[in-house]
């Protein structure tokens, strides 16, 4: 059953990756299309479809998932487990602010620049490779 459960954990958390990965990727680019264009139309269905349709569902199984292997498996007081869980808190964060620059662009409401979300796209990488790094390795 753990090892089950651990599997599709890892499935939801690709699944969660990806999202993450490619939103701010379609940021970039909405970015460039005109207030109003079929292209900037198109841009807000990707967003909102990728958001409520693959995002948030692998958010939440991931979560539902990671908390019962941390029942099952007695993780609550490992170290690389802490370091884990407030990456993760991070990570979430991040969906969060995400979640709110989809719906400025919906609104045709965004002030940010390509820039920013280009800089914005490395956050959940760089969280990701020391979630994945704490976990298989846990060094502490
Ligand atoms: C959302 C809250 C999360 C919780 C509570 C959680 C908790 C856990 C626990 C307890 C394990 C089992 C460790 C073991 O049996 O060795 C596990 C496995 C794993 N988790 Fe998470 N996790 C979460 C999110 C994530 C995220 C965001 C990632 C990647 C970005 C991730 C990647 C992994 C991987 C790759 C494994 C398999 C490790 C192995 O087989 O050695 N988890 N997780």
């Amino acid at each position: 059953m753990y090892e089950w459960v651990k599997a599709f954990h890892v499935i939801a958390v690709i699944s969660w990756m990806a999202g993450m990965l490619y939103l701010p990727r379609l940021f970039v680019y909405h970015c460039d299309a005109e207030i109003g264009s079929r292209q900037s139309e198109t841009f807000k269905v990707m967003e909102r479809r990728l958001l409520k349709g693959i995002i948030n569902p692998a958010m939440i199984l991931t979560w539902l998932l990671g908390l019962y292997l941390v029942w099952a498996g007695h993780w609550y007081l490992a170290g690389w487990f802490h370091a884990k869980l407030f990456l993760v808190l991070v990570m979430s964060g991040v969906h969060g602010f995400f979640t709110g620059r989809v719906r400025d662009f919906a609104n045709d409401r965004n002030t940010r620049s390509q820039k920013f979300y280009r800089i914005l796209n490395e956050i959940p990488t760089l969280i990701m490779v020391a979630v994945v790094i704490l976990v298989i390795v846990k060094p502490f």
